[in-house]
């Protein structure tokens, strides 16, 4: 019996040494240690042993399976380590291959003008707010100070999508709700966004452009406030060189009301005006309505278009470059502003 155990143990060896797989390796297991396997059927043998030879016998029974297991143990080891190599090696990265290029977009100068003025304000204390485009009659235009019957209404032709539902025409709604939101508090904000009016359809003016809206309120702000913000945006945005001039005009949310131009160098070296925006401050209507007790409070005001501040700014002869996303025209302005 121990010669067949011993044969078995050689047996076992040699096919171990000759495996190449796992699944292989596994079966081998089973073959001779597995439930039924030799060697563990070679343990129920015992009981056919005289009684003397059963201790010696069970010892090397024993000793035989120890020696598989680690034989096994061992191979399998070898095996894993050999399977992770092929592994490794089929998913091997060849870094000489030529790349995928990555293109790198370009913030689209309309949005570079915005974040440009944002910068400036936020660094003066102004919080930036947002409303819908999709507005209602009533902030678009009653609380602006402009009634139902308002003549002025006709400065901003509009697309109307119900009675008192319209695409805003304008960024001074938002100065409505935030006014009527900070309960009466001080408050400084510029409002970024689009705004849509039906209008030619020519070079210069498109249904749809871009606004930025500023307003301050808080006790003893006047018009040398206002002037001071303009005048730093206009330095900020065109040099520093630059002065402005504030004309007379009107609108119906503010009183008094300007509209302010930037001066240039014409080719000659004598001074140039161009207009970039209307402000003013704030009308008592408009601060009455938005819960501010005109005696108390005043404020300031201005929107500026931010296609006129791009144009200026990138001498672009044509407003539809900026809504028909020709990669030729955009990317032109990679980090002009950085
Ligand atoms: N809302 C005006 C427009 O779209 C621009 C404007 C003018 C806004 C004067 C103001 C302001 O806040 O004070 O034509």
């Amino acid at each position: 019996m121990i010669e067949r155990l011993l044969e078995l143990k050689v047996d076992a060896l040699n096919e171990i040494k000759e495996v190449t797989t796992l699944n292989d390796l596994e079966q081998i297991r089973i073959k001779y240690l597995g439930k039924k396997g030799e060697v563990i059927l070679m343990m129920s043998k015992l009981r056919d042993l005289p009684q003397e030879e059963r201790p010696a016998f069970g010892q090397q029974v024993n000793l035989v399976k120890n020696e598989l297991e680690q034989a096994l143990y061992d191979k399998k080891q070898g095996l894993e380590y050999e399977e992770l190599l092929k592994v490794l090696a089929s998913e091997k990265i060849d870094v000489t291959l030529p790349g995928t290029k990555f293109y790198q977009g370009t913030i689209h100068p309309l949005n570079q003008v915005i974040e440009d003025v944002e910068d400036l304000f936020i660094g003066m204390g102004y919080e930036v707010a947002e409303g819908p485009e999709l507005e209602n009659d009533h902030y678009n235009f009653e609380m602006m100070n402009l009634a139902k019957d308002h003549p002025a209404r006709a400065m901003q032709d509009s697309f109307y999508v119900d009675e008192n539902t319209l695409l805003r025409t304008h960024t001074s709604p938002v100065q409505a709700r935030t006014m009527l939101a900070k309960k009466g508090n001080p408050l400084k904000i510029i409002c970024p966004g689009k705004v849509y009016r039906r209008d030619d359809d020519d070079p210069t003016h498109s249904h749809q452009f871009t606004q930025i809206e500023g307003l301050v309120i808080d006790k003893n702000i006047n018009f040398a406030s206002l002037k001071d913000a303009l005048l730093k945006m206009a330095r900020h945005l065109f040099g520093e060189e630059r002065v402005i001039r504030l004309r007379p005009s009107y609108f119906p949310f503010t009183e008094p009301s300007v509209e302010v131009d930037v001066s240039y160098k014409k080719k000659d070296g004598s001074i140039g005006w161009i207009e970039v925006l209307g402000a003013g401050q704030v009308h008592p209507n408009v601060l009455t309505m938005g819960g501010y007790d005109p005696e108390k409070y005043q404020g300031f005001a201005f929107g500026i278009g931010v296609e006129r501040i791009a144009i200026l700014k990138y001498a672009i002869d044509d407003i539809r470059h900026f809504y028909l996303n020709d990669l030729r025209f955009l990317n032109q302005f990679k980090g002009v502003n950085k």
